[in-house]
């Protein structure tokens, strides 16, 4: 039993890490603009891409993904399995909700396959091939999410992780709360494919 105090300041350590929107930092380290002036205005992976640097794309789903993932490793060495669980969350959170940008962060997705990789690597390698997989079918980034986001609770069952479930179900919730715009245009069919402004 790890105790709530202890609870506490993971979620704390997980939020403060999910929080460093690296896309924003990058783009402007790079001088590449302002994210919020391009494309979707979403600080993530795919919306760094629109600003034609793939480098800084790479980077950012590498970082945005890292730190979800280094969240759920430091707590579970330190803590244990409950902390890593609440670490990701927060790590998630923080990247949607991060204080510093008036809690009006990004979508969540690579910092959930981060940390859904490093929490049970087989639901997380399922979630990667099923967003690839969804992505490749539509060229469209944000059902590549959706896909990856609805399978992850199925993933968490058939893969043998049911103590996950929970937190895998509440992740889909928010990516799809998240992505409620990009539905709106993939339903009006308005939404761009991969590797279009
Ligand atoms: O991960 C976010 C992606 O699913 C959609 O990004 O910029 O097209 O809204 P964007």
């Amino acid at each position: 039993e790890t105790s709530a105090a202890l609870l506490m300041l993971w979620a704390l350590v997980g939020y403060g890490l999910g929080s460093v929107p690296f896309g924003l930092l990058l783009t402007r380290a790079m001088g590449l603009g302002n994210l919020r002036d391009i494309g979707s205005g979403n600080i993530g992976t795919t919306n760094v891409l629109r600003t034609g640097n793939k480098a800084a794309a790479a980077l950012t789903l590498l970082l945005d993904g890292g730190k979800g993932a280094a969240a759920v490793l430091m707590a579970r060495f330190l803590a244990g399995e409950d902390a890593a669980q609440l670490a990701g969350l927060a790590a998630f959170l923080g990247h949607c909700f991060p204080v510093w940008l008036n809690f009006k962060g990004g979508k969540g997705v690579a910092t959930f396959l981060g940390l859904m990789l490093a929490l049970a690597w087989p639901v997380g390698l399922a979630c990667c091939l099923t967003w690839l997989a969804s992505a490749a079918l539509s060229r469209i980034s944000s059902m590549g999410a959706l896909g990856a986001a609805l399978s992850a609770p199925l993933w968490t069952l058939v893969l043998g992780r049911a103590d996950t479930v929970l937190l895998a179900a509440v992740l889909a919730a928010v990516v799809f709360w998240r992505h409620s715009a990009n539905i709106a245009r993939i339903r009006a069919g308005t939404e761009p494919k991969i590797g279009e402004k």
